[in-house]
């Protein structure tokens, strides 16, 4: 056993461990290389405490989940009465309140007429059913040959082929499955007058077969924590209408209040056609998704023909339990002042990443509502960097050349200076 558990900690591993790792396959990794996971006997707050007894301050919230801290009694008694009444039903044929209540929630929180959810069980899935929505849309009217998408370079939409074939061809490993995945348009994200010259020639040149344009609205998340400006989104939203295109935001990541403002698409003032959200939608407590259209959307589905019927239905769709933590995690977002504390975060990274600037080595630092980056030249070795992150209290993770906070939004002050600390600290070397 190397690093992370070594000494004194490794003889504590918990024989649940011991038995169990030989069997499960981890994300993202190199099996045979990797560093073993770190064992987790419980969260608290913004804290995930080891099997040993060593509490991290969680700088990136569960992959971006848990917005209010992890066990939080407003939801986790929501979860346990809604469990006492019905943890699942299928939602073929039958209806119950915590998903039409969420369903009703969203569709009054969301912009404009973004007011039909379909619900699923993760963030792939939504995107997957998503895309469907668009190429169908034009299928039910008629339209046979419009069944690509306009997706942008360093993107990522999900690990599922549908939503893989979306993503930066890197993320999406387009050319080691070629053949496999449907063939969209990857380009760059229209940012200036230049690049949108381009954009406006690839939508004159190939308007006809497209479906829709899909981006992640504000900040490319896993694809590198790229930040892009309001206008960026405005012009899509042009650009879009002037080919009569879908234009979908997918606020996975960026949605209940990561940004700053409680939807992304909020702050650019443009309602996209189709929205996907997931993650933080339930607090980080359980695994739930939503695709949610606009009336013009959902209206071309509207038929006596049934072959116009959106074709899709994942058994686990709208489980009750999900849908309990989702109208819980709502409460909060009313009754405490999140998107006051994401301003308060992003205040607080900026001042305490600034000292990476002089560093050498980083290239950029940057601040979006509660998403701090350090990006860097290379990072070389990027598990022990990670391991040197753990010896330092926190659980951070970066990822290609970056380095990132996305801290639970309840954080309190001290934590987050020992997050931002933490980064400094470990870059300094
Ligand atoms: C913007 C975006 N879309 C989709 C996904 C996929 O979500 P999931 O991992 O729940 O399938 C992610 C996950 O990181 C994401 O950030």
């Amino acid at each position: 056993m190397s690093g992370e558990q070594g000494g004194k900690a490794a003889d504590a591993l918990p024989a649940w461990y011991v038995s169990g790792r030989p069997h499960v396959w981890l994300p993202y990794a190199q099996m045979k290389t990797a560093r073993p996971p770190l064992p987790v006997a419980g969260t608290r707050g913004c804290r995930i405490v080891l099997a040993d007894g060593r509490e991290l301050i969680d700088g990136i919230a569960s992959w971006w989940t848990a917005c209010h801290g992890y066990n939080h009694p407003h939801i986790r008694a929501a979860v346990e009465r809604q469990l006492g009444v019905m943890p699942h039903v299928m939602f073929g044929g039958l209806a119950h309140e915590q998903a039409l209540t969420l369903a009703r929630r969203l569709a009054e929180l969301l912009p404009g007429d973004l007011d039909r959810v379909f619900f699923s069980e993760s963030g792939s899935v939504a995107v997957e059913v998503a895309m469907k929505m668009a190429v169908q849309l034009w299928l039910n009217r008629g339209e046979r040959r419009r069944k690509r998408f306009i997706a942008f370079a360093g993107g990522y939409h999900g690990d599922t082929t549908g939503a893989m074939a979306v993503c930066d061809p890197e993320a999406g490993m387009h050319a080691l499955f070629r053949g496999l995945l449907p063939e969209h348009h990857v380009v760059a994200l229209p940012r200036d007058e230049d690049s949108m010259a381009g954009f406006a020639h690839l939508l004159e040149r190939h308007g006809e077969e497209l479906a829709g344009i899909i981006v992640e609205p504000l900040v490319q998340g896993a694809g590198g924590m790229r930040f892009h400006d309001p206008q960026v989104l405005r012009r899509l939203r042009q650009a879009a209408d002037r080919h009569g295109l879908l234009l979908i935001f997918d606020e996975i990541f960026t949605g209940f209040g990561r940004t700053g403002s409680l939807f992304a698409c909020e702050e650019a003032g443009v309602v996209p056609d189709i929205i996907t959200l997931s993650k933080s939608l339930t607090g980080g407590t359980l695994p739930l998704a939503a695709t949610v259209a606009r009336k013009h959307v959902f209206e071309a589905f509207w038929s006596d023909e049934p072959t116009h019927a959106l074709m899709h239905g994942p058994t686990y769709m709208a489980n009750a339990l999900g849908c309990a933590a989702a109208n819980a995690s709502l409460d909060l977002f009313e009754w405490e002042p999140r998107l006051q504390q994401v301003a308060n975060i992003a205040r607080a990274l900026e001042r305490g990443l600034v000292p990476c600037r002089e560093l050498p080595g980083v290239k950029d630092v940057r601040v979006k509502g509660a998403i701090g980056v350090v990006e860097l030249d290379r990072i070389a070795d990027l598990d022990a960097l990670r391991a040197r992150f753990v010896a330092e209290g926190v659980f951070i993770r970066p990822f290609g050349t970056i380095v990132y906070l996305t801290p639970p939004f309840t954080i309190g002050g001290d934590e987050l200076a020992q997050l931002t600390r933490a980064v400094v600290k470990v870059l300094r070397g």
